[in-house]
């Protein structure tokens, strides 16, 4: 279970964990410590998404405790904001490190232990940004567009050695997700703030609003018991709702949906984000 320190991560640890798993989260921070959690407990293990050789060690400490993984997680990440024209490649490429490339090399170490037991479940966490792209969010929406995709050939890849993948999207999910935003450079100090003021109050104002990620985590371990996954799981009868209807819909008339809601409306004088609060400008 990675990114099991905060969020979603580690509200599935938890479940898992008082649900009979035996658990191991990992994280930048850990220390082998163990982490009690309301009668239950599980292992933290470092690791680094960046760092292939972090992964190896933390897959092979694990596997040297229990002798197999059953279920990996993929739960850890995090999300960069701002223009497409004011990204860098190096910025965009930092989103694809951790959410992307982080997960093929947790792969490249969980998946041949798997194959050897013929069995396995690969849970990935993407997000509904795949399905509904926002302005000023286009590197996490192709990150997580990516990652669906990738899971979707895995699931045919690895069928025939037992196991079995899936991605749950979660929406809007009050986590640390939020704080930990980072923002391009340039962000803050051009023609694009306007726009993007709009779109980043209305997103993260979602988020500060929205449940918990218990929900999540309850729905991921119902996936990861279940004998045959399905490709993709929405997070709540609201996305199951929306996801449907977006599959019937146009990108035109979707775009015109989401710019209603994020892109025409300035932030309020009391919003809880802006770019002058977020960079203490004066
Ligand atoms: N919150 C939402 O609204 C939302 C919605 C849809 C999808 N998601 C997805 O859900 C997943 C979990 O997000 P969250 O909301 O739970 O965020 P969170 O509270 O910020 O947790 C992120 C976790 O990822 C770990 N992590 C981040 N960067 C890492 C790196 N480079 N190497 C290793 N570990 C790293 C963090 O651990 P350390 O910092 O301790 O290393 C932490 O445990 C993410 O994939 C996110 O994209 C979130």
């Amino acid at each position: 279970m990675t990114g099991a320190s905060s969020g979603i991560g580690q509200a599935v640890a938890q479940t898992m964990a008082k649900n009979g798993y035996i658990v191991y989260g990992t994280s930048r921070r850990a220390n082998f410590e163990t982490v009690d959690c309301g009668g239950a407990s599980y292992i933290m293990v470092p690791m680094t998404l960046e760092n292939d050789q972090t992964i190896a060690d933390a897959v092979t400490y694990v596997l040297d405790k229990q002798g197999q993984i059953d279920v990996l997680v993929n739960a850890a990440g995090s999300g960069i904001a701002g223009a497409i024209e004011e990204t860098t490649v190096n910025e965009a490429k930092t989103q694809f490190d951790v959410c992307f490339f982080g997960v093929i090399s947790v792969l490249n170490h969980v998946l041949p232990a798997m194959r050897e037991k013929q069995s396995g479940t690969v849970i990935n966490i993407g997000s509904m940004a795949a399905c509904f792209p926002i302005a000023f969010q286009a590197m996490y929406s192709a990150v997580k567009s990516a990652l669906f995709m990738l899971t979707l050939s895995l699931r045919m890849e690895v069928k025939p050695f037992g196991i079995k993948c899936s991605t749950v999207e979660p929406g809007d999910t009050k986590t640390g997700f939020t704080a930990k935003r980072v923002f391009t450079k340039k962000s803050a100090k051009t023609a694009y703030r306007l726009p993007m003021e709009r779109a980043l109050y209305e997103m993260i104002r979602s988020e500060l609003l929205s449940p918990g990620p218990e929900r999540c985590a309850e729905i991921i371990l119902k996936v990861a018991r279940m004998k045959n996954p399905p490709a993709r799981v929405s997070v709540g009868f609201r996305y199951k709702v929306l996801y449907a209807l977006s599959k019937l819909t146009s990108w035109r008339f979707k775009e015109r949906i989401i710019r209603a809601i994020y892109l025409r409306k300035d932030p309020p004088s009391d919003a809880v984000w802006t770019y002058e609060k977020q960079f203490k400008e004066n």
